[in-house]
């Protein structure tokens, strides 16, 4: 076992961008920095993948995944060649564990391995392992807390011969959750965005997954992940009105469709979408101390189909909006406002990876 490409906290100050390759495509986005704390967006592209090139977060198709990170590199017109890449969260472990202070970079590795050997159900040579380092362990100062990740070595090397193979370097590897509760972090900063003790829940909805945190003061209290996405929507239509996938996809996001898919399809669709909500937040309650949510951020492509926002929070009775990666960014000449009202929920992950870049 050994770091080679497992450095999922690397931090790197060179130009990067933020590649995320989910199941409905490729997203890029180049953040630049304008300010402390303050970024402009550059650019961001996206590329639709076929289905079944990704499925559940692996790689089923390394060739057409990594056309699609080609195109979508070519289309944005960066000139990073640097990559930060995302993990989907069910395909890492992470865990805290307490370490004694005092070592230095060989002793921690070494005792991290053995500590890993406990929690990981994988002989150690096919994993990458990485760790970091906290900080002091609440219950002893003299320890420190670790946070140990893991994955198969196979998952991190389809994701790395999938860049290289766009001629790209990836040279940080992140946690997807990891990378969204960044942007979360660094919004809700910002006075408007209620502030310490507040439970904030967030919701991406996809194409095949919905993935909820429960997020305390940027700390993820609980995370899990629902077979719920906008491919069921899109099936529907598909069904319905004989399109191919594609087809009902693009009708779907402009709205072209006949009389009676509003209420037909769409209604339904956003009901089933407001009780993933709320049975996600009733979860919650039973299986944590908790006992309330302050504010439902919507995020992931379905965010924006219309009415969801309304309906959610009138079945959850709970503040809800959508959540925009890219609010209070300077936005680059490039860069329509009008695409991104539309789209920008969808490329949280993708932001995240992309503020990778101003780490410290
Ligand atoms: N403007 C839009 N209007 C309606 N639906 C949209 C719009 N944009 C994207 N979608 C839908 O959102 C879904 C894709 O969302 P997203 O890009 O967050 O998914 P993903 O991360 O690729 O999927 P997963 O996380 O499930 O692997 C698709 O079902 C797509 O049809
Ligand atoms: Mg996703």
């Amino acid at each position: 076992m050994s770091l080679d490409l497992g450095f999922l906290f690397g931090n790197k100050k060179l130009p990067l961008v933020g590649v995320d390759i989910s199941s409905s495509g490729v997203k890029l986005v180049e953040l630049s920095e304008a300010g402390r704390n303050e970024f402009r967006l550059e650019r961001l592209a996206s590329e639709p993948l076929p289905r079944g090139a990704v499925v559940d977060g692996n790689i089923e198709n390394i060739e057409q995944v990594s056309e699609a990170v080609r195109r979508v590199w070519k289309k944005s017109g960066t000139r990073a060649k640097h990559v930060a890449l995302g993990m989907p969260p069910a395909s890492v472990i992470t865990k805290k564990i307490v370490l004694p202070g005092g070592l230095n970079e060989d002793e921690l590795e070494v005792q991290v391995e053995s500590e890993a050997s406990q929690y990981i159900p994988f002989a150690l040579d096919e994993v990458s392992l990485d760790f970091d380092v906290i900080g002091p362990a609440p219950s002893a100062p003299e320890d420190v807390e670790v946070m140990l990740a893991a994955t198969r070595k196979e998952k991190v090397e389809d994701r790395v011969a999938v860049a290289e193979a766009a001629g790209l370097k990836p040279i940080v590897m992140d946690i997807e959750s990891y990378a969204a509760r960044a942007v979360v972090d660094r919004l809700a900063e910002r006075p408007a965005k209620g502030g310490q003790g507040q439970i904030v829940a967030l919701f991406q909805i996809g194409a095949q997954m919905t993935h909820v945190s429960m997020l305390l003061d940027g700390q993820a209290v609980y995370e899990r992940e629902q077979p719920f996405g906008g491919n069921q929507l899109t099936q529907e239509i598909v069904r319905a009105y004989g399109l191919s996938f594609e087809d009902a996809e693009s009708k779907k996001k402009t709205g072209d469709l006949p009389d009676g898919y509003e209420r037909e399809l769409l209604h339904p669709f956003l009901e089933n979408a407001a009780l993933e909500v709320t049975r996600a937040i009733q979860f919650f309650f039973t299986s944590t101390p908790y006992t309330r949510v302050d504010h439902i951020y919507l995020a992931g492509g379905c965010a924006v189909l219309p009415g969801l926002v309304e309906l959610v929070n009138e079945r959850a009775q709970v503040p809800t909006s959508v959540f925009s990666p890219f609010e209070g960014m300077q936005l680059a000449s490039g860069v329509r406002e009008k695409q991104l009202r539309a789209e920008a929920p969808a490329f949280l992950v993708a932001c995240g990876l992309a503020m990778r870049r101003f780490d410290q």
